[in-house]
């Protein structure tokens, strides 16, 4: 089921921000599907489009782009994926091919590439802003109802299968995002205790 996505405000207009419980209550309750639990349906084109117009709605200092988008469907993916086989073959390498299968089982696999830009905007927060693009797609994705993981694996470091990838010097893989429906409900994890990450700054001077 497509959900029809509110157009985006005109640019320079002003933008209502009125409390949306519903978000906190997803947020409260939002859990990522094992990847090897993925199957059809898988978002469909329409869906693509509206996850990436959602998934590019992030904080980015200096309005820079830093990051891109490439799909694996279908049998071009389960190519990509024996690419991948191969290599770890040729490296004799049976735990690397056996991770392969987060890759091959869901129908939708995105990497979110960093593609930090030469400017005055240290790297780092344009990489920080490529995370914010993976979080952003995984929330969207879950919020659509299908399932969806943020995986790196090998692959994602890898020099060889960056070049199967098509990255250019200076990108990163920052994610690949799996998706489709999960055959099982995930089981709750276990979640970080606050308190003690949190302190107040006091001065020592
Ligand atoms: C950058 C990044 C890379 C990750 N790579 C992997 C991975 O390669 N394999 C894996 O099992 N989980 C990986 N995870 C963890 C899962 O995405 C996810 O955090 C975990 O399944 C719990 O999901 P939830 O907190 O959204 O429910 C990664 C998380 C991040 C942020």
């Amino acid at each position: 089921m497509t959900i029809a996505l509110p157009l985006a405000p005109d640019f320079g207009s002003p933008v209502d921000l009125a409390p949306v419980p519903e978000v906190l209550t997803f947020l409260a309750r939002r859990r990522s599907a094992s990847a090897v639990s993925l199957s059809e349906p898988a978002p469909s084109a329409e869906d693509i489009d509206s996850l990436l117009r959602l998934a590019t709605r992030v904080p980015d200092h200096g309005k820079l782009s830093p990051w891109r988008f490439v799909l694996f469907q279908g049998p071009e993916k389960t190519r990509f994926a024996d690419r991948l086989e191969a290599l770890a073959q040729a490296r004799g390498d049976a735990t690397a091919a056996a991770k392969l299968a987060k890759l091959r089982i869901p129908p939708l696999a995105i990497a979110v590439i960093s593609t930090p830009k030469a400017a005055s905007i240290p790297q780092w927060e344009q990489e920080l802003s490529a995370g914010a693009v993976c979080t952003t797609l995984l929330y969207a994705a879950l919020a659509m109802g299908f399932g969806a993981n943020w995986i790196t694996d090998w692959y994602a470091y890898d020099a060889e299968a960056g070049a199967l990838l098509g990255l250019t010097p200076g990108e990163k893989v920052a994610g690949f995002l799996l998706m489709g429906t999960p055959r099982e409900a995930p089981l709750e994890r276990e979640r970080p205790n606050v308190a003690p990450l949190v302190s107040h700054w006091r001065d020592q001077a």
